[in-house]
């Protein structure tokens, strides 16, 4: 409790984003994923493997952005700041090993960005349209191929939660604003002219002990996504550590088109 204490007050961090609570969510994700390091590794992976079967498809090799990088554990950097000449590595949180790592490579960039561009307004309460604010990078032209990495689903997660708990968003408004993130991210990629890549939760599954099914529900809110090129299951809450005693499973899936 005190190292994520520590670790919660020395990560620099911008004030709406440590306010709305991404930090202390990227703090528990790491603390999760020591816990649960034989059920994530092989979701990890695939995500690498992923990422580098999209980047083969390149024509060129020149720039590759990465959004939702975090902890950086997803992504084989060490073959992707070989391939290309300039990597940028995006999210609203780096803690400091993924900040240790970053270094290691003269070309990779991470870049503390708020990918919808809702979130400041968010934070305030404030009416925001989510299809018009989404965050580009400066050279957009240069970029030879784009990664959404276990990102789209999760955007809308805690501004919808926030806006309930804070500003008595209704369950409607709050599904309306959902839709709109995921669709107007899925818009954003499309403004990339190189590889698309989009690796993001299709299902979630809650199973008891015995093994029966309990709920199942469409992560992406319901907004079709683009067609998979493979998928996986990831077992992000194994058994033991639920306090209800139930496991989660996460269908991932891979998108890639050009
Ligand atoms: C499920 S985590 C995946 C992170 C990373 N790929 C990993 O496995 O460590 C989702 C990530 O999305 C980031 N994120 C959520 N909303 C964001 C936003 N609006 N802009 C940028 N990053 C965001 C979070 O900070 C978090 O690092």
């Amino acid at each position: 409790m005190i190292v994520e204490w520590f670790k919660y007050l020395s990560t620099p961090c911008m004030p709406y984003a440590r306010k709305m609570g991404y930090l202390t969510e990227a703090i528990a994700m790491q603390s999760r994923h020591k816990r649960c390091y034989r059920q994530w590794q092989s979701h990890f992976q695939s995500c690498q493997n992923a990422i580098l079967e999209a980047v083969s498809q390149c024509q060129q090799n020149r720039h590759l952005v990465i959004m939702g990088a975090g902890s950086l554990a997803d992504i084989p950097l060490a073959q992707l700041a070989e391939k290309f000449q300039q990597v940028d590595l995006v999210d609203l949180v780096f803690l400091k090993p993924a900040r240790q790592t970053a270094k290691q490579y003269a070309n990779v960039t991470l870049i503390e960005a708020d990918v919808s561009g809702v979130l400041s307004q968010v934070c305030v309460g404030e009416k925001t349209n989510p299809d018009k604010a989404y965050w580009l990078p400066d050279q957009l032209g240069q970029v030879d191929a784009v990664v959404s990495l276990n990102l789209a689903t999760q955007l809308p997660l805690i501004p919808v939660r926030w806006l309930m708990k804070h500003f008595e968003m209704s369950e409607a408004a709050a599904d309306r604003l959902g839709k709109s993130l995921i669709e107007a991210h899925l818009k954003q990629l499309n403004e990339f002219s190189g590889v698309k890549c989009l690796i993001a939760d299709r299902q979630i599954q809650e199973y008891n002990a015995e093994g029966t099914l309990l709920d199942q529900f469409d992560a992406a809110w319901d907004i079709c996504l683009p067609d998979l090129s493979s998928a996986w299951d990831w077992e992000v809450i194994p058994l033991g550590e639920s306090v209800h005693k139930t496991r989660q499973i996460n269908r991932v899936g891979v998108s890639i088109w050009g």
